[in-house]
């Protein structure tokens, strides 16, 4: 669907999110035709840079994170002519005016998102000087990338600070996992489907995994990483929000309120976590020296060159929904940093089928599984029993019906940026966070941390290129399950 013009302006616009993710994904929509003729891209950061340089910064990004066979040179010139870039600082008055000016040059008319890719430390200094400076009009829109605070109050506050400034129907809070082609999915699977939502309860799911799991370290971002550490950077966001799309009960419509609403639910059923029941249901752990990707790697306190953090880079966490729907399955989630490979799924294991007429020679009736694979190779796979092939008689076994969307799509798989990017010029903020829904979620995070903080034990060590600490496993396997082996 074509959308109206507009300017982006990115705030950090020559930082690392901007060159790894923002200018790629625009490129991506401007080569599908979807950024119409005269939109902006428009960089801002206190560096001073002219045009032409931004230019290099974007063509030196295009050509690191955008595959060669999708850059002929037409299509990049085309892409850079659109970059702009002005020198501006959020705690001066310097650069404003210029800014605003170059804005003036399109008219009034046009839509203005601005995208705060900065440290959440800016974003009340930038919100209010758009404003004040008169950036902003009808159509302007704000983009606030993660972390949206790093406990309850501080989320309350920043998300006040904002409030002051812009009406939520503006004010787009990023989580890029609800950009991901299968998390979508998730959607499409549960209700345009008949097969499933009958299922989709206590009396039927025995219980529910969800596993983040990546091969890299710290990256570069130490000085984040360690003060946020896994619970605050994967599962506060991420995750929870994956664990509100596999229990949220059928919308009334697919509009972005219906749907918040009803993730809004889940995160106030959340069982309570805190000091009482933390050792039973956490795990944290930090990475130890080890392999990963086929080489040796560091450890995490010599990544971060200190001798001492109790940062985690790892968690587990059995959790629980008290609702009707719910009660009594277990969402086990778990994520982490070096773990053996890039890979992340949501498994629905259901109930074991209540009596085998089968014999032992048949084998084991196995419990169905329905496997969706976020990434890699992003697909679905439904687990059923069927009769091994063969006049040898009945034996039983666990076979996949499965659904590569590489294999039967045929179409390069966007990155979750280029979906978000363009919802908010639509204004469509159904795959964004809400603010009642941002803050619920820290509700539930909070007596994790502090119950964390009030116990001296550290987390626990586990080798680089491996599944996590050992208790990892005990935390599952003590309820008679296990971790689903990714093939
Ligand atoms: C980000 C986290 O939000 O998500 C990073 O801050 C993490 O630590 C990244 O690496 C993972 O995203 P993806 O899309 O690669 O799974």
């Amino acid at each position: 669907i074509p959308v109206e013009c507009f300017d982006y302006i990115v705030f950090g616009g020559n930082g690392d999110l901007a060159e790894r993710k923002l200018l790629p994904a625009l490129f991506h929509r401007d080569l599908d035709g979807q950024i119409p003729p005269g939109a902006r891209i428009i960089g801002a950061s206190r560096t001073p840079f002219s045009d032409e340089q931004y230019r290099a910064f974007g063509r030196e990004a295009l050509t690191a994170f955008v595959a060669e066979s999708h850059r002929s040179e037409e299509a990049v010139d085309r892409f850079l002519s659109r970059l702009h870039y002005r020198q501006v600082d959020a705690r001066s008055e310097t650069g404003w005016p210029e800014l605003k000016s170059l804005l003036d040059e399109a008219g009034q008319d046009r839509i203005r998102a601005f995208y705060l890719a900065v440290s959440p430390s800016l974003f009340g200094d930038l919100a209010s000087s758009v404003k004040r400076h008169g950036l902003a009009h009808e159509k302007t829109r704000i983009v606030v990338e993660k972390p949206v605070g790093r406990d309850l109050a501080s989320a309350r506050a920043l998300n006040a600070l904002i409030g002051e400034h812009f009406e939520e129907s503006q004010v787009f809070r990023i989580d890029h996992y609800l950009g991901k082609e299968t998390v979508q999915n998730l959607m499409a699977l549960r209700f345009a489907n008949m097969l499933y939502e009958p299922l989709w309860n206590s009396a039927f799911v025995d219980h529910v995994q969800i596993t983040v799991a990546e091969s890299v370290g710290l990256e570069g971002r130490a000085g984040y990483y360690d003060k946020a550490g896994a619970l605050r950077d994967m599962v506060q966001n991420h995750i929870l929000q994956l664990v509100c799309l596999v229990a949220l009960e059928p919308p009334a419509a697919m509009d972005a309120d219906a749907l918040r609403d009803e993730k809004l639910k889940i995160l106030r059923s959340l069982k309570r976590i805190d000091e009482s029941n933390i050792e039973h249901l956490t795990v944290r752990g930090q990475y130890k020296a080890g392999a990963s990707n086929g080489g040796a790697v560091k450890g995490y306190l010599e990544d971060l060159g200190e001798p001492t953090s109790d940062t985690e880079t790892f968690v587990a966490i059995k959790a629980e929904i008290n609702n009707w729907r719910w009660a009594g399955v277990p969402f086990y989630i778990r994520t982490g940093k070096r773990l053996s490979e890039r890979m992340s799924e949501i498994v629905v294991t259901f109930r074991p089928i209540p009596h085998s007429i089968f014999d032992d020679a048949a084998g084991h009736v196995q419990q169905n599984q329905l496997v969706m694979r976020l990434q890699p190779d992003e697909g679905v796979k439904q687990w059923l029993m069927i009769k091994d092939p063969g006049p040898g008689g009945m034996r039983l076994r666990h076979v996949p019906l499965d659904m590569s969307f590489a294999e039967s799509f045929h179409v390069r798989n966007p990155d979750a940026y280029e979906r978000l990017l363009m919802d908010v010029i639509r204004g469509n903020q159904t795959l964004f966070m809400r603010r009642d829904e941002v803050e619920a979620a820290w509700e539930w995070v909070d007596p994790i941390l502090k119950a964390w903080e009030g116990r001296t034990v550290r987390p626990q060590g586990y080798t680089s290129g491996t599944w996590g600490p050992s208790s990892s496993i005990a935390l599952i396997e003590r309820d008679g399950r296990t971790w689903h082996e990714p093939d």
